[in-house]
């Protein structure tokens, strides 16, 4: 069997976001995806506490995060104002801790918009829906020159699995591409912790995503 794994957003349109963040509460697997970031960014050996998530989305990470750790200060990076307004919704008492920062990840300037050096960068489903490998590589980059020494980069996000007869849309490719791309920007030894909701048969456009880990 064979088909095409991708999917269509609106992220600017508030009936479709609101309808993104209630289909996608997150998962059992999910949830694991964000307890494995949860365990890196609580590292003793971080250079510092503030945490910027890329592509905040409803914020279903980030309360989760800053639930479990107590010290980090947090920023959402989105370029979506209405997903902005069910971040708040979802972080609610705990938004003190949070910044909340519009930027576009295609604008090669979005680091100048943190508010200030992220000893962590994590990001889950969002990478992908740049579109392209060239879009994620050019992240990677960005990241690598924001992050100072021992700062940690983190992204749960759809892969192409190997041994697939399936045609995935361009923002999602193999973990080795990543692997690549991640050393091309300076990451020396990127790893995979899991591959989660794994579906190389019959794969639903929520399956298949891994957590890519690398640390600068
Ligand atoms: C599929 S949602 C995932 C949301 C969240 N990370 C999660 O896992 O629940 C993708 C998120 O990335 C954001 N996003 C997509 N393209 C972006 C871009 N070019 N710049 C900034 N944010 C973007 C969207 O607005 C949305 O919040």
């Amino acid at each position: 069997m064979s088909g095409y794994v991708g999917a269509q957003h609106e992220f600017h349109d508030a009936n479709f976001v609101r309808g993104w963040a209630n289909r996608f509460v997150p998962t059992r697997d999910r949830l694991k995806l964000f307890d494995m970031i949860s365990e890196q960014i609580s590292q003793p050996s971080l250079p510092n506490a503030h945490v910027v998530e890329l592509g905040i989305g409803p914020g279903y990470m980030a309360r989760h995060l800053l639930e479990r750790n107590p010290v980090i200060s947090y920023e959402g990076l989105d370029f979506s104002e209405v997903f902005f307004e069910i971040a708040k919704e979802t972080i609610g008492d705990l938004m003190h801790r949070v910044t909340l920062t519009k930027a576009d990840l295609m604008n090669q300037a979005w680091p100048k918009k943190l508010s200030k050096t992220p000893g962590a960068i994590i990001s889950t489903w969002a990478l992908h829906d740049l579109g392209s490998q060239q879009a994620v590589a050019d992240v990677y980059v960005r990241c690598y020159e924001t992050l100072p020494k021992g700062g940690v980069l983190a992204n749960g996000d759809f892969i192409k699995p190997e041994g697939t007869t399936w045609q995935y849309e361009p923002g999602r490719f193999e973990i080795g591409l990543h692997f690549e791309l991640l050393r091309n920007a300076g990451f020396s030894h990127p790893i995979s912790l899991a591959h989660l909701e794994p579906n190389i048969e019959d794969p639903k456009a929520s399956e298949n995503y891994a957590c890519i880990f690398a640390v600068r």
